[in-house]
């Protein structure tokens, strides 16, 4: 008998035809929205879990699905997910490193490019029909070439922003927890400095750090008033990670410029702020949503789901102390 196995979200035809290969698969393929206690009757009698970062699995989902040996998110970030509680369990847990780093950069970028130069702010004004003259400090923006990047979370996508900077001829100074090795820093042209530091010289502060403890309101009021004036905070990594009612009350009060904002706090209920303010663009955590890279994140997914529950060792194992052999 083929092991069974739950699918959260939709996903793509190959991927479910794939999964259809190895197990018998149920697929929320409606994409509703499963309430914790459907999640929990459908995970019931599952060997496995196809996941998403819009489902938390923790003890509670573990001891109604006992036989779960496999929860396989669709995402690089995995703080949905209790880790702690499904290695106490003996459940592996895999995420989707790699495959979605490029096409995250390139909406960090999109975020530089559309605060700086006010593009979400300036095709309103166009399609209100306020647009009836042209003139000379119209729309004044803030230059993006020969500015200072500031980079927090030098992770692959952190790096992936970096190279792109040298197009721009920035200067690119960088924040992680660890330094990187003195090579990769020459290759993506990018100097260690600290945190403060960072804040203190950046033109653009950009957030490529995951989701933890650790990182719970990195960017708070005090780091907001660390920040010029004319600086832009850009945040693609996860909600949490900036004090969303502090920045709300940094971009009011001009504390700092703009910001551009592809995760937030509680998402997708916003902090009514926002919604007030012109100087915030604000996008519905597309990161990684390219045709290509969602392919490629969930037949990952996918991959990881077939290696787990077939005896082999998934290639992107979360919880390393689980492995086989
Ligand atoms: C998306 O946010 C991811 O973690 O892949």
């Amino acid at each position: 008998m083929k092991p069974k196995i739950l699918v959260t979200r939709e996903v793509f035809d190959d991927v479910l035809d794939y999964l259809r290969q190895h197990f018998e698969v149920t697929s929320n393929q409606d994409d509703v929205q499963l309430d914790p206690e459907r999640l929990a009757g459908l995970a019931a009698d599952k060997d496995g879990l196809m996941t998403a970062l819009t489902e938390r699995v923790d003890e509670a989902l573990l001891s109604r699905g006992p036989k779960i040996k496999a929860v396989c998110n669709i995402a690089v970030g995995y703080n949905n997910i209790d880790v702690a509680a499904c290695t106490r369990r003996g459940v592996m847990v895999t995420n989707t490193p790699g495959v979605l780093d490029e096409s995250t950069a390139d909406l960090a970028w999109a975020l530089i490019l559309a605060t700086a130069r006010r593009v979400t702010e300036a095709e309103a004004y166009v399609r209100n029909g306020e647009w009836k003259r042209w003139y000379l400090k119209q729309m004044l923006g803030a230059d993006v070439h020969g500015a200072t990047l500031g980079i927090i979370g030098m992770g692959r996508i952190g790096q992936a922003v970096a190279r792109r900077a040298a197009g721009f001829e920035m200067k690119v100074i960088y924040h992680n927890r660890s330094r990187l090795d003195p090579e990769t820093e020459d290759r993506i042209g990018a100097t260690y400095t600290n945190k403060e530091q960072l804040l203190e010289q950046s033109d653009f502060v950009v957030l490529q750090v995951p989701y933890s403890a650790a990182t719970h309101h990195l960017i708070g009021e005090a780091d907001l008033k660390r920040m010029k004036p004319t600086a832009i905070l850009v945040n693609t990594a996860r909600g949490g990670v900036v004090d969303d009612a502090a920045l709300v009350k940094a971009l009011k009060d001009g504390t700092i410029r703009a910001a551009g904002l592809d995760v937030f706090e509680n998402e997708p209920a916003l902090n009514p702020g926002f919604l007030d303010l012109r100087n915030v663009v604000l996008l519905p955590h597309i990161g990684s949503s390219t045709e290509s890279t969602r392919r490629a994140m969930a037949m990952t997914a996918a991959r990881n789901l077939v290696a787990a529950l077939t005896g082999g060792s998934p290639p992107n194992l979360v919880n390393a102390e689980l492995k086989s052999g």
